[in-house]
């Protein structure tokens, strides 16, 4: 195991209800003037956002409002937001929503307090700084709600790209699984494929002796694989949620993958597709997956027969270890296609011919230089392949 440092100071408020007290939770963590943040419209059409109006109005603390957050949210949205929390003196920014509310209202809070660029922060600085965070949240997926990181879009060119620093760690999350029962079926799955995303990524590591986090992965991945489908065949069921939901948190605040090093290979060549097909960040996952750890395979035999022993069932053969390691490969896929996620390019609405160009962008856009690094090296050919094992 590797040294680490692991500070992961949200405080949790998990359970039926607790968006009522939004407004307690802000003042606790001292906000005087709240931004409230949030997407296209679905937290206005189930009446969570008056009901989180309503509980800052009880503890007479004053906000403004942004809605319009897209998935895969844009920076345009961003510097929309810093404008209007410097005019109105914001000092919380509250993100009602999923994922992509919370990482534009990261963006908001950390790009507000800076003198430069917002988008320097996703070119590769820290972000030391920033109002405060909170979050309510309505989708099990990203993990932004107990994650230092945050994802946008920057129009100019489509370049997705991550920043991240504990100065953007939400301060509180209110977790409700009630809330995520409005989901359609397909954002629910790809929120499901998003979490597993998120324990592979910390799964495939080139660090030794790491048998802690390996077993909470296993356990994480195991429950995800036993609540997927109990919430897609009933998606009233509030139990499956709740354990959806803290399996999602648990799955990216890191404390699986820290002592640890990691792959994430997956997610920075999804990232070229959500950002250029505008799909479900976890629809592309579903695409992505199994051709990026097929590739990756012969790399670490061991450590996907292991995974498909232990999560996936799958028979060890002795002789021939690549056998069990790509049956379990196969088996991860076969679960997410039984949930509905896509399968290939087509169903997922990208297009052979965009190759070239995502590869381009995936490779060189925006600062890099030729190659991309996680459980192992690819440069520009190796992802041409990849993209075209996809197809
Ligand atoms: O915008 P509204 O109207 O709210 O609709 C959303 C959106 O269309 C809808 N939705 C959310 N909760 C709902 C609901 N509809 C009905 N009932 C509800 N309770 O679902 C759609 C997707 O929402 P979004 O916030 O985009 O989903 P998700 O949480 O999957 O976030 C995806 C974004 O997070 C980034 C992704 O790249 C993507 O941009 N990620 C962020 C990470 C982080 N900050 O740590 C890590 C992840 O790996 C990921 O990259
Ligand atoms: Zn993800």
């Amino acid at each position: 195991m590797e040294n680490f440092e692991f500070y992961s100071p949200t405080y949790f408020v998990f359970g039926k209800d607790n968006e009522n007290r939004a407004g307690e939770f802000v003042k606790r963590f001292g906000g005087t003037k709240v931004l409230i943040h949030y997407g296209g419209g679905s937290v206005v059409r189930s009446g969570l956002l008056d009901r989180v109006k309503a509980s800052l109005d009880r503890e007479a603390i004053p906000y403004v409002e942004l809605g319009g957050v897209m998935p895969n949210p844009r920076s345009g949205l961003v510097y929309e937001g810093i404008d209007l929390c410097r005019k109105e003196n914001v000092d919380f920014v509250l993100a009602v929503g999923g994922g992509s509310t919370i990482d534009s209202s990261k963006a908001i809070a950390a790009g507000t307090v800076y003198d430069g660029d917002f988008w320097d922060f996703y070119q590769g600085k820290r972000i030391e700084k920033a109002l405060s965070v909170g979050t309510i949240l309505t989708i099990a997926a990203a993990g932004s709600e107990g994650s230092p990181d945050t994802v946008i879009t920057k129009e100019e060119g489509m370049f997705k790209r991550g920043a991240s620093g504990d100065a953007v760690r939400p301060k509180f999350s209110i977790l409700n699984p009630a809330l995520t029962q409005t989901l359609p079926a397909y954002q629910t799955a790809a929120g499901i494929t998003d979490i597993m995303a998120h324990l592979y990524e910390r799964y495939l590591t080139n660090s030794e002796e790491v048998e802690v986090t390996d077993r909470l992965i296993e356990s994480l991945l195991l429950t995800m694989a036993h609540e997927g489908p109990r919430v897609i065949a009933d998606p009233d069921n509030y139990e499956a949620r709740a354990n959806i939901m803290w399996a999602g948190m648990a799955a990216h605040n890191n404390m699986c993958g820290v002592g640890r090093s990691q792959d994430w290979l997956s997610h920075t060549i999804e990232h070229e597709l959500s950002a250029l097909y505008d799909c479900a960040h976890g629809a592309g996952l579903a695409v992505t997956m199994p051709a990026v750890f097929t590739y990756e395979l012969s790399h670490n035999v061991m450590r996907f027969a292991q995974v498909a022993v232990r999560v996936w069932g799958c028979q060890m053969d002795f002789a021939h270890p690549e056998v069990t390691a790509k049956a379990g490969i196969e088996a991860f896929r076969n679960f997410l296609i039984s949930i509905g996620m896509p399968k290939n390019f087509e169903e997922l609405g990208a297009k052979e011919e965009d190759i070239p160009k995502l590869v381009d962008v995936l490779c060189n856009g925006d600062g890099r230089n030729g190659t991309i690094s996680g459980f192992i090296t690819l440069n520009e050919e190796d992802c041409t392949k990849i993209y075209k094992m996809m197809v």
